[in-house]
């Protein structure tokens, strides 16, 4: 059965989370990479985190917050970039094959859509920047819900609005957490392993797994 919907992480997914470190690499410093690795850890652990005890604060907020922690760990890296680096994850680089993959997947007749923790702001100035407007027929966050991924309200977002089964959804995500998410609410889901990692959540697989977003229109 081929996809009604193809809907997509964003951050590691559409959006290269270390774009922002790469583009001001000399002036943070020789540890560049490791304090771009640390903020994308804290990040994501303070998403699960502040929804495990039901105080949510925006991605934003958060995002901000891991960086301020990753400057500590990273003694190094220089913390007079840290407004260019926020300002540079605001507009985040998408990966090379996302605007032709979408562009072809929306002419299948499917809708596209972003399935994210990015509060609307932040998606926003992404999706400009990736000039991706024109071809998504939705972005949601969770913020309206005010709880992050995995919490299956956040899938169901996209069931409810669509108003379609969750197999009917293919979902892409480079995070093989969320796709364990996604997976255990219903939808089909993809694991777009950009980076070679090994496999995890394996009572949760995913129905493919690949290298980058090429390659998902001949799974239909
Ligand atoms: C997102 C994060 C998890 O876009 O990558 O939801």
């Amino acid at each position: 059965m081929s996809a009604s919907a193809y809907v997509f992480d964003a951050y590691g997914t559409l959006f290269d989370v270390h774009a922002a470190v790469r583009r001001h690499a000399e002036a943070v410093g020789p540890d560049a990479d490791r304090l771009s690795e640390i903020w994308r850890a804290k990040q994501l652990e303070y998403s699960w985190i502040r929804s495990m005890m039901g105080r949510y604060q925006d991605f934003w907020t958060l995002t901000e917050q891991a960086l301020d922690y990753a400057f500590q760990r990273v003694p190094s890296a220089d913390t007079s970039t840290k407004a260019q680096l926020l300002e540079a994850y605001h507009r985040l680089d998408c990966y090379g094959e996302v605007p032709q993959v979408l562009k072809s997947l929306k002419d299948t007749g499917a809708k596209l859509a972003i399935l994210s923790n990015g509060s609307p702001a932040m998606l926003e100035g992404a999706v400009s920047a990736a000039g991706l407007d024109g071809v998504l027929d939705e972005v949601f966050s969770v913020d309206s819900l005010r709880v992050y991924k995995t919490d299956e309200r956040v899938y169901d977002m996209v069931t409810t609005h669509f108003r379609i089964y969750p197999e009917a959804v293919s979902f892409q995500s480079s995070n093989r957490w969320d796709v364990a998410g996604a997976t255990a609410f219903g939808f089909r889901t993809v694991w777009i392993n950009r980076s070679g990692l090994p496999d995890e959540y394996t009572d949760l697989p995913p129905a493919a797994v690949l290298s980058d977003l090429n390659g998902l229109k001949a799974l239909g």
